[in-house]
């Protein structure tokens, strides 16, 4: 055992891995280097990061104007209180305020997307008191602390209930997940009820004091409504007073090709909050926006909320380079064309792989739902087993891939397609070349039908 492998396997043995069994988290891949859309392991080996790593890295590796800006800061004012203005902090609330929508007009600097939630998660307490009930969805993930965990609908959910680290009033939606209707239904006879029983569901619960989404899902499957889904939701907001919180966490910072995802539908939040993109991942910072309505109810009541690292200059540093890069890059053209080029190439791999249900998505936000039965729609894995223990078949097709140099990020029963925005067709090609031999792992075990993939999401055909 070489002694490189010893000192990471002493490392592991005194860290807690994320989200696993420690027993799993002993050898990691080791990352030396990174530049691109490819990151580098220790042996030199190359692979194309068509994930972003987790979903955040949106303009690749190694930017240099983000670079600079974030080296300029260190050397000249990494950290002050947050009770104190920097110029950095000038800079940045420029710089968001030039990509926000308008109405979204105050902003408050966490260092996770976590934490941005829990930022909302007061402040839309406080302003709808005494009402407190949050309506969320079973296909969301908002964050690991207790009230993260409270809104997130996935399985990380359960353990945290377990561990009684949940906070009470979260109650839950049924999804937009046409391809798999909780209602049975199909759009658009289905007069797109997962939005008009939100409705009914205010009604009844009572004391409902807003709704969280993720505008398009992310971790738990890139389902995008239909255009219809968030005018309703909307509506039905503001009839019954209640908030609107997009959680743009994963789904902004112009992953879906537009500043943030919400704005597909031309529908704003009450509140909006995002981070991984932010920075494209260079620093850790998160942003909590709300709309000067929300705002100006602070002015007289206590914003009982902060942390040491709130407005935390060096984090902040990454946000005017960030922007101006994102800009940079769309002004150039290439991610509006590689866009339409990775689902094009996903569209052929649905195509030919009997184990892809259905191909979603928009932009670099793409989903492949990996199941054994075209016809049946029968997961080779569900919720249920994707802390189990069990090797998932997601999991067996993203291991292949990483040995061939194509790191995809897996979820129980989808395969998580957000390259960088940076991309060209070039190394669209070579990701998906690679994917298209692991696919077959799972074509293997799945079922010859009759059925084509479906693609759930494209409402124009
Ligand atoms: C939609 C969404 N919300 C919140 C979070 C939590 O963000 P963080 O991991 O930065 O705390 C994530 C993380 O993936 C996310 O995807």
């Amino acid at each position: 055992m070489s002694d490189m492998t010893e000192r990471i396997k002493e490392m592991t043995a005194h860290t807690y891995g994320t989200w696993g069994r420690q027993n799993a988290w002993s050898t990691p891949l080791l990352i030396t280097d990174a530049e691109g859309v490819y990151f580098y392991d220790n042996t030199g080996k190359r692979y194309l990061d068509f994930s972003s790593q987790l979903m955040c890295s949106n303009l690749g590796h190694k930017n240099k104007v983000v670079i600079e800006a974030i080296v300029k800061q260190a050397e000249k004012l990494p950290y002050a209180a947050p009770g104190f203005a920097t110029e950095i902090l000038i800079e940045a609330v420029e710089a968001l305020r030039s990509v926000f929508p308008e109405k979204l007009s105050k902003f408050f600097f966490s260092t996770s997307g976590t934490a941005a939630n829990e930022a909302a998660m007061k402040m839309l307490r406080q302003y709808k008191f005494p009402a407190y009930k949050v309506i969320s969805r079973y296909h969301s993930y908002h964050g690991a602390t207790a009230v993260g965990q409270s809104f997130t609908g996935d399985p990380r959910r359960w353990y945290a209930e377990l561990a009684r680290t949940v906070v009470d009033g979260v109650v839950f939606a049924p999804d937009n997940y046409c391809y798999r209707c909780p209602f049975g239904i199909t759009y658009p006879e289905c007069n797109v009820q997962c939005a008009r029983y939100l409705d009914y569901m205010i009604k009844e619960e009572g004391n409902v004091a807003a709704i969280i989404v993720e505008p398009i899902v992310g971790t738990n499957g890139r389902q995008i409504p239909p255009p219809e889904y968030y005018p309703i939701i909307r509506r039905i907001c503001d009839e019954h007073g209640v908030l609107l919180v997009c959680d743009e966490v994963m789904s902004g910072w112009f992953r879906t090709g537009k500043t943030f995802a919400i704005e597909h539908w031309d529908v704003l939040p009450d509140i909006l909050t995002t981070a991984k993109g932010a920075s494209a991942a260079y620093t850790p910072v998160a942003i909590t926006a709300s709309t000067q309505e929300v705002a100006d109810f602070f002015d007289e009541e206590v914003f009982c909320h902060g942390h040491t690292f709130a407005y935390h200059a060096l984090a902040a540093s990454a946000i005017p380079a960030a922007i101006s890069e994102h800009v940079r890059l769309f002004d150039s053209g290439l991610p509006q064309k590689a866009s339409q080029y990775i689902k094009q190439k996903l569209y052929e791999l649905a195509d030919k792989h009997i184990c892809i249900g259905d191909v979603r998505g928009v932009g670099h936000f793409w989903a492949l739902e990996i199941v054994k039965n075209r016809k049946t729609k029968e997961p080779f894995d569900t919720k249920k087993d994707k802390f189990s223990g069990k090797a998932l078949t997601t999991g067996k097709i993203a291991g292949d891939a990483m040995q061939n140099g194509l790191y995809i990020s897996a979820w129980y029963d989808t395969l998580v397609i957000t390259p960088p925005l940076i991309i060209n067709e070039q190394e669209i090609d070579e990701a998906i070349h690679i994917l298209d031999k692991s696919l077959e792992i799972a074509d293997k075990e799945a079922v010859e039908t009759d059925v084509a993939a479906s693609r759930s999401c494209d409402y124009s055909s």
